[in-house]
This record gives C-alpha cells, structure tokens and sequence, in this order.
C-alpha cells in the first residue's frame, strides 16, 4: 500500500543536499539530453503499486535499486556484471547522473533505469515484495545532531524499504562515518524485517569481493576513517 499521497513538489522539497553542482560540461549535457530521457523514470509516471520490472524492455529476473548512488561507479560495476537484472538507480545529484550516463554510454548497458529525485518518493509507488536487492551506500551522515532527522536511516524508511523488498532479499548499508554507523546499528536494533547477516564481528570490517569501493568509500579511506560493510537479510516467514 501506498503510504504517501503523490505529491511530487512536496517530497522533492524534502531532499537536503546538493542537486547541481558545477554547470555540465558539453558532453555531460549532451547525454543529459539525448541519453536520458528514455532511461528516465518520470516522477509524473508513477503509479501506486507499479512493478519496477515492468521498467525494462526485457524481462528481468529481479529488480535492484541502489539509493544515492554518487556518480554510479557500483551502480555500473553491478548492472555489468548481472545483466539478468534490472538495476534502478536514485540520485538527485545531476552532475552524478550525468557521470553514469557516460558510464552506460561507454559499456553499453541497458539495464539501468534513472530516478532523479528522492528515493522515499519512488519507493512509496513501488509493489510490495518488488526488490531483490537495496543498495544504501555511504548514505549522507548528518553529522550536527539538528540534522540527525535527515538521515536516511531511520524506522520509517526502514519499513517502506522492507515493504517494497521480497522475503530473503539482501539490504546493503556502507559508512565511513562512525557515529552514522552507531545510528545505523541502533536502528536495526529496533526493527523486525531484517536480519543481520553476520557471524563474527571482523565481517562487517570486510567488504565483500562482490561490493566495489565507492569514490565516498575511498575518500573515507584516504582522509583515515574506515568503513562498515552492513549486509541484512529482509525477514522470511522461516526466520519467525
Ligand atoms: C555521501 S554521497 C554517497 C554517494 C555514493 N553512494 C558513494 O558511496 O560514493 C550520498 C548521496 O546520496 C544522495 N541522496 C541524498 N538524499 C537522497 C535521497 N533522499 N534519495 C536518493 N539519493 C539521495 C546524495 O545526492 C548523494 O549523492
């Protein structure tokens, strides 16, 4: 069910953060232009319930959506290598979805979808149990304690999240920022749709072969604060 009405100019105010930073290069408006429309999904064009497979010109096995990807490096790495899966990316950020774009353009890739806005505002629309996989890397930490109620992290979007996803799909959650990740574990803590998947604590030191570093990742790592890798399990009827 639909939490939210659709009001389309309410939730993109919503979004803290940049969505423009330098004016685009030629190129990166050229593909902003030409490239983007029709991988674009329309904020107009949601539906209450839409099945995001239905996003794609092939059918996919799963859909996997990565909230905020940057300039979509994992994004890239991730919707090569699985080409049966349908990929949607969310970032309000043009000058990073016009680095993807480059990205799509270069490896040919066409199993990438583009929302451009808040991704609470896509999820409200998505069908229940419609996510193989949610990607929430390097989440933007809020770091003053007025700012704390914009992290992404939270119970609300917790749920909405487990809502959308399918019983026994992986949620993925990266920081470099330790008081995020206290934040984070606490409020996992709180929930009951996701169970964490871990067995000692050096695996959430370690990030797994099949998750590229990403450019906040490697920032973290340059500037001395390492990272948590945090992968959950959404709740199956088996795990009650
Ligand atoms: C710290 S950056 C991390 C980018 C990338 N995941 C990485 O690890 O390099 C956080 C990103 O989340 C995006 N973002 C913030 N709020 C968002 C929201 N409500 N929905 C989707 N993306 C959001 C920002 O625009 C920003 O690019």
């Amino acid at each position: 069910m639909t939490r939210h009405p659709a009001d389309t100019s309410a939730r993109a105010r919503r979004v803290h953060g940049r969505r423009r930073g330098k004016t685009l290069r030629p190129r990166q408006r050229a593909l902003v232009e030409t490239l983007l429309p029709p991988l674009q999904i329309a904020a107009e064009t949601l539906r209450e319930g839409m099945d995001p497979a239905s996003l794609f010109d092939r059918p996919v096995r799963e859909v996997w959506l990565e909230i905020g990807f940057g300039k979509g490096e994992h994004l890239l790495w991730q919707a090569e290598r699985h080409p049966d899966i349908g990929f949607i990316g969310v970032e309000p950020f043009i000058d990073g979805v016009a680095s993807l774009l480059a990205g799509i353009e270069e490896k040919g890739l066409g199993n990438i979808r583009i929302f451009r806005d808040d991704a609470r505002f896509l999820m409200d629309h998505l069908a229940d149990g419609s996510l193989g996989r949610c990607f929430l890397l390097f989440p933007d930490p809020w770091p003053k304690a007025r700012h704390h109620k914009r992290r992404f992290v939270n119970l609300d979007n917790l749920a909405e999240m487990a809502r959308c996803m399918t019983p026994g799909a992986e949620l993925r959650i990266g920081t470099d920022h330790a008081d995020y990740g206290r934040w984070i574990l606490s409020h996992m803590l709180r929930q009951d749709d996701f169970v964490w998947q871990v067995e000692k604590p050096s695996d959430c030191l370690t990030r797994p072969d099949d998750w590229p570093q990403t450019r906040y990742e490697a920032k973290g790592a340059r500037e001395g604060r390492p990272s948590i890798y945090l992968s959950y399990r959404r709740r199956t009827q088996a795990d009650d």
